[in-house]
């Protein structure tokens, strides 16, 4: 039997198994099965109101899941999937409340990754079955974007993980909520509001905007996320080299993720080159987190990126991380 019929099977009798998405790793379970859901929340020690992301094979099963469907969302999905957007729709009355956190909404994407198609279309035949996948880590952690991360995660909680390598995008998806009068960006991600304008013929409503009593709750905008154990603080390169001097003279080991050369050398100091470029920097974030965390300093501190459009997806994780 392959990996892939194997996880089919595992997932069919109820139980979780990883997999690798364009994104970061999904802990995934059968998304119609109250009880294999129900070990997501366990497995992560995450709230059980917070709401589920729906992965499907095609947007063909869109209609599955979601009712009421816009024109923008068919348009979108047209257009970026498979792909890192996720879609907020009205959902179908049977999609189960450990999915949707009881909200009248469902998210649902079409993931860019062979072997997470491979396992959605093994799993999900021709009645458009989907799989709950939030990502393969403990709650308020570091997103896993290799095998072993989630490993290191969830040992012995998930029955199995397929090995897809290393996670292109590295970053959690764009998800845009078209279930509400306008469509609002509620994480920000390499999707960017600037493409989604474009296919929309309007802009979306940013990220971060005022709660209102409607507004669907995200734990990625609890303030702190995706957060490593060690204290992160974001600072300017105009306040690195200060920063580098401070730490020595404090003797206070300090790790470092950068995307200028390291000023002083010093045996306090750890420093990690950054890339340049946002793409390139959100692909290898959380490992350089995970690395730099394992390393058991008293700080890392990571070089401010621009706040320019193109770095606002990253510039959103690393404040979370900061806390
Ligand atoms: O890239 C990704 O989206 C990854 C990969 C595995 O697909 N998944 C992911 O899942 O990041 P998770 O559970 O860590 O984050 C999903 C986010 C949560 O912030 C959740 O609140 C939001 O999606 N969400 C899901 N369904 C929703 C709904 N009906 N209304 C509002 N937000 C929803
Ligand atoms: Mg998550």
């Amino acid at each position: 039997m392959t990996d892939i019929a194997r996880a089919a099977e595992l997932l069919r009798a109820g139980e979780l198994v990883a997999f690798p998405t364009e994104t970061v790793y999904g802990l995934g379970a059968d998304a119609a099965n109250p009880q294999a859901v129900a070990k997501i929340f366990a497995a992560k020690g995450r709230p059980q109101d917070h709401p589920l992301i729906v992965h499907l094979a095609d947007a063909k099963q869109l209609d599955r899941w979601a009712r009421d469907i816009p024109d923008a969302a068919r348009k979108l999905a047209a257009a970026f999937w498979p792909g890192p957007l996720t879609l907020i729709l009205k959902r179908q009355p049977d999609v189960i409340d450990a999915i949707t956190g009881g909200q009248g909404s469902v998210g649902l994407r079409v993931p860019n990754h062979p072997l997470a198609l491979e396992l959605l279309r093994t799993f999900g035949g021709a009645d458009g079955g989907g799989l709950a996948a939030p990502s393969a880590n403990r709650f308020g952690r570091i997103s896993p974007t290799t095998a072993e991360h989630v490993r290191e995660e969830l040992g012995d909680a998930v029955a199995m993980v397929l090995d897809g390598g290393a996670c292109q995008v590295g970053i959690e998806s764009t998800i845009l909520d078209l279930s509400g009068d306008e469509p609002a960006i509620l994480r920000p991600g390499m999707i960017s509001v600037d493409a989604i304008a474009a296919v929309l013929g309007q802009a979306p409503a940013a990220a971060g905007r005022a709660p209102g009593p409607n507004t669907p709750r995200v734990p990625g905008s609890l303030d702190s996320h995706y957060a490593p154990q060690t204290p992160l603080e974001l600072v300017s390169s105009d306040g690195l080299v200060f920063a580098v001097r401070n730490a020595i003279i404090k003797q206070e080991r300090t790790a470092f993720l950068a995307s200028m050369a390291q000023p002083i050398h010093h045996e306090m100091i750890s420093w990690r080159l950054a890339p340049a470029d946002p793409e390139p920097f959100a692909r290898a974030l959380y490992a350089s987190l995970r690395e730099l965390d394992a390393l058991g300093c008293a700080r890392i501190i990571v070089q401010a990126p621009p706040a320019t459009p193109g770095w606002l997806p990253v510039l959103d994780r690393l404040r979370r991380a900061a806390g």
